[in-house]
């Protein structure tokens, strides 16, 4: 990747900085986002095309503002400045950040004076998203104002002599309908980007990589039908074809025709090397009678480690173990010294691996967002449904069970969890849900069945809308699609007389219900 062109996203603890990175990308240019002091020394060994300042929490004028490297005005690429970066970028190059008279957040309408460079195309009146209590109220004679709200006298601002930029409002966010149109201003006519990011690219890119990296060694890849493990899996194999071995662990907790899918797929469509394992039988040994849903994380989490080593250490000159870390994993785990962008990201991560099983890493998708990673599952030929597929936790249906797991409880869910994916797909419902699954719940209710009293199970139903999972909405599904899927659970179902829909949002409910 060291010689695509790159735009460097400085972050000053925008709770937006990634989503300035995906904007960039969209228009087919690769973009990094890096701690704000970030030295010009390491900004110079990257083939760099622009910089962009992101917003941020501070004030310019704090003692602890963070502060970039000064020198990034001398490295001949051009500099945009958003929000906080616009405020500490004119102030390096002599203007001043006061208080605002009026704190602006929200839709603001923004006159545009000019139509040029950053602003051309664009011209009269645009909506754009403010949110800031600070701004330049007093603009030196190096620069030129292109804009102002208001309230904001200089809400678009361009250095006469630097190629310096700045926007006080928010293009990144959707609220901005002409973002778009400045970015593509800032990256094409302003930093002559050629637009050269495409998934075929990265493919060829990163099959080379893989292969230079791993020469004739064998590598492991634990494969457990989410999309992140399958287009890894589908990504090495057309680096290395027989190199890979996957491995997946069947723990008994799976949804219906997962496995058989998972074998499909890959061992009778891509021909590759796959070895399941059966461990249905002990799992659910180890959970017999437990109820705590942390402690059938703890078990499960144990004996998927025991499981993929006792596999693995079968598997002759294994050297490389490949994961599907992403690139806002990635950000994450850079974020824990000190970065004020650090932000509370609680990981479950139970169901993965540790991270000294004695290999070395192969991360093929470190650079890259979970929708780049669909686009490039659908490019390497995985089915439909596996690359749009909703996320499945590692614990599986045992966090769906309410209270404790027999085979006969996972049927029942197994069962209702089918007719409901059934349903929502047929409905056309499937990609707009973020999340969606039913539960089964630790009561029994009371219905009628012919003329006898019955008493039997009740299963929840969950859907949500949500871009991160750190929060989330319920689905407003259609009355006729829920009824539906009531009516079929309830006749089809086998000890299943109750059907309710689960309308708590996150916070405070969880997606999941343990
Ligand atoms: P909650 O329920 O906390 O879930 O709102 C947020 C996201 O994390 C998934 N999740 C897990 N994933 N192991 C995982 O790999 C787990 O133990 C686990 N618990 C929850 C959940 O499905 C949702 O996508």
């Amino acid at each position: 990747m060291g010689q695509e062109e790159t735009i460097a996203i400085l972050d000053f603890g925008s709770q937006y900085g990634q989503l300035i990175a995906r904007r960039v990308r969209e228009h087919q240019v690769y973009s990094e986002l890096l701690r704000y002091d970030t030295p010009c020394a390491e900004l110079k060994k990257k083939n760099l095309k622009g910089i962009i300042l992101s917003g941020g929490p501070a004030s310019v004028y704090g003692a602890q503002a963070p502060r970039c490297d000064p020198d990034i005005f001398e490295l001949g690429v051009p500099v945009l400045g958003i929000c906080y970066g616009m405020q500490i970028g004119c102030e390096l190059l002599g203007a001043q950040v006061t208080t605002a008279q009026a704190r602006e957040y929200g839709s603001t309408k923004l006159q545009l004076t000019t139509s040029d460079s950053l602003t051309a195309q664009l011209s009269g009146e645009k909506v754009v998203w403010m949110s800031h209590g600070d701004q330049v109220n007093e603009l030196p004679n190096q620069f030129k104002s292109l804009g102002s709200t208001a309230t904001c006298p200089f809400a678009v601002v361009q250095h006469k002599t630097r190629p310096f930029f700045g926007v006080q409002f928010h293009p990144e966010v959707t609220h901005t309908p002409c973002g778009s149109q400045i970015f593509r201003n800032f990256l094409y006519d302003i930093c002559s980007c050629s637009g050269t990011w495409q998934m075929g690219n990265f493919i060829e890119q990163s099959c080379s990589t893989i292969r230079t990296q791993v020469d004739s060694a064998t590598v492991i890849c634990g494969l457990s039908g989410g999309v992140d493990s399958s287009v890894v899996a589908a990504l090495l194999h057309k680096a290395i074809g027989d190199q890979l071995v996957c491995i997946f662990v069947d723990n008994g907790l799976l949804r219906k025709g997962e496995r058989e899918n998972v074998e499909s797929t890959f061992r009778d469509h891509f021909h590759l090397n796959l070895r399941v394992v059966d461990w249905s039988e002990r799992f659910l040994e180890r959970l017999a009678g437990v109820t705590d849903p942390q402690q059938k994380r703890k078990i499960i989490g144990h004996e998927f480690i025991e499981a993929f080593r006792d596999e693995s250490n079968r598997i002759s000159d294994a050297k490389f173990l490949a994961q599907g870390t992403l690139y806002p994993d990635v950000i994450e785990s850079g974020k824990k010294d000190g970065n004020p962008a650090a932000n509370i990201k609680l990981h479950h991560n139970v169901g993965g691996l540790p991270e000294k099983l004695g290999f070395e890493l192969v991360e093929p998708l470190r650079d890259l967002f979970k929708d780049e990673v669909r686009v490039l599952g659908e490019h390497l030929g995985l089915p439909e449904a596996m690359v749009w597929r909703h996320p499945f936790p590692g614990p599986g249906l045992a966090v769906r069970i309410v209270g404790e797991i027999t085979k006969e409880r996972l049927g029942v869910l197994r069962d209702a969890d089918e007719i409901f994916l059934e349903e929502i797909t047929a409905a056309g419902l499937y990609r707009t849900i973020g999340q969606g699954f039913a539960v089964l719940l630790p009561v029994r209710a009371v219905g009628v069945m012919g003329d006898d009293r019955s008493y039997e199970n009740v299963i929840a139903i969950r859907a949500v809308e949500t871009t991160d999972f750190m929060t989330a909405d319920w689905v407003h599904i259609p009355y006729e699609v829920l009824g539906r899927i009531s009516n079929r659970i309830i006749n089809e179902v086998r000890g299943v007389n109750r059907v309710v829909y689960d309308i708590s949002s996150k916070p405070p409910a969880t997606i999941e219900w343990e």
